[in-house]
């Protein structure tokens, strides 16, 4: 089959790969007919190098048609339309059980001290070949599926894998209060949608960004926006658009890709291209994260709001601004997304017509051959890349 395969920082090619099977009773293959490009995705590209190996297939926002079961799969049958959460989680340990299968214990990375392993994610998470390919296979399959119906558009239901629950966890974490204000760090994908869910809940929403069409779309579904390269302090602007106080809760959706804080970038450009079995402890313990977003989030929520991180951060010797974080008294909630804890809560707003703008949310559609064009593309933000689907 084709895949996309990591080959070294910034260099992802198609490349033709044994097809997968059913190793264990749990598995099942999918033949994915609809698969998404994510912010994520950018981490490995280049960030967090030092943790991939050449040949990996990336990509965890898969769905598609079910081909074949293992035995254990009861629930599953050949032709069954699903879409694959971008965590592999069994569904019955302590930690599942209790709505949180990133951490599920089957599938912790114990090498790595990590949470639940995903799809196309790095040895961090287990090395699990990904989803941008043209067949998965799927462990724990006996949990993970969501089944779909058959008739609307894949695009109805593919951001089920990672866009939705994230974005809808994000808004849950931040728990806005009745009558406040969320402001939204960041209107890629993750924080877009986020936009739409708090909106389409009645909340008030602030969205921040620096790319032109992003600020447009986020304001095109109700938000106000500040634009970053207008302003000196995001959190100035913020209060200034909230009566002096900073806004009731905050997501974080920029996470460790941001724009804002050279020094760092530069750190992790070095780190970047040292040999894997120097940079990545390094990438570990030095810190090399750019926090330009999670800064501006603890300086533009008010006093006793909460600060909900939903991008990514990796590294350990970030400075945090704890005598801010602790005068301001903040609460702060954070973590890959539990995606089959949100999938029941979503649905219907997938089947009841389409009030969150799924359908014609993409801005790209592409074959799985233009990976490499639409990585570098929607790494640089051009050709108004904002969410790529490929079409294996
Ligand atoms: N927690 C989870 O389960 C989960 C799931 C999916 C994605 N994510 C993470 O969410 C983050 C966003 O993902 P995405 O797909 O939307 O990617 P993205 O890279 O397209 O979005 C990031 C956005 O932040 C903007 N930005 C950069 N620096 C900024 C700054 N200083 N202030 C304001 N905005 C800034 C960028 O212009 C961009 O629009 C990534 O870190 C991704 O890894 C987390
Ligand atoms: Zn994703
Ligand atoms: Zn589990």
């Amino acid at each position: 089959m084709r895949a996309v395969t990591w080959q070294g920082a910034r260099d992802v090619r198609v490349e033709t790969v044994p097809d997968p099977e059913i190793v264990e009773p749990t598995d099942a293959i999918i033949k994915i007919t609809s698969t998404g490009l994510c912010g994520s995705d950018l981490h490995l590209y280049e960030t967090l190098a030092p943790f991939m190996g050449a040949g990996n297939i990336l990509g965890h926002e898969p769905m598609g048609i079910v081909e074949e079961v293992g035995p254990s799969v009861t629930d599953l049958t050949a032709g069954d339309r699903v879409v694959i959460p971008f965590q592999i989680a069994c569904g019955s340990c302590w930690m599942c059980e209790r709505g949180l299968p990133t951490q599920c214990e089957t599938t912790q990375v114990h090498d790595h001290g990590t949470g639940a392993a995903l799809f196309g994610f790095s040895k961090l998470y287990g090395e699990v070949p990904g989803g941008q390919a043209e067949y998965l296979r799927v462990p724990q399959a006996q949990f993970g599926p969501i089944r779909v119906p058959h008739g609307p558009p894949d695009d109805r239901f593919v951001y089920l894998s990672d866009v939705l629950p994230t974005a809808w966890q994000a808004v849950e974490y931040a728990d806005t209060p009745d009558g406040g204000t969320l402001a939204v760090i960041g209107l890629g994908p993750i924080g877009d949608m986020a936009v739409r869910i708090a909106a389409h809940r009645g909340i008030r929403v602030i969205g921040v960004d620096l790319v032109p069409e992003r600020l447009a779309r986020a304001r095109s579904r109700g938000a106000e926006v500040v634009d970053l390269r207008d302003v000196d302090s995001v959190g100035d602007a913020v209060r200034e658009l909230t009566a002096g106080r900073g806004a009731d809760a905050v997501i974080d959706a920029v996470g460790m890709e941001a724009h804002g804080s050279a020094v760092s970038s530069a750190v992790q450009k070095v780190v970047g291209t040292l040999p894997q079995a120097l940079s990545a402890p390094l990438m570990k313990s030095a810190g090399v994260d750019r926090m330009a977003g999670l800064y501006s989030a603890i300086d533009a929520v008010r006093r006793g709001g909460t600060v909900s991180i939903i991008g990514v951060y990796g590294g350990a010797a970030d400075p945090m601004p704890m005598v801010t974080m602790f005068d301001k008294q903040l609460q702060l909630r954070m973590g890959q997304a539990n995606v089959k804890r949100w999938a029941d809560d979503i649905l219907p707003l997938l089947t009841d017509g389409d009030p969150l703008g799924v359908d014609d949310f993409a801005t790209h559609r592409m074959p799985l051959e233009s990976a490499p064009q639409a990585y570098e593309q929607f790494q640089k933000k051009q050709d108004g890349t904002v969410k790529v689907v490929f079409t294996p």
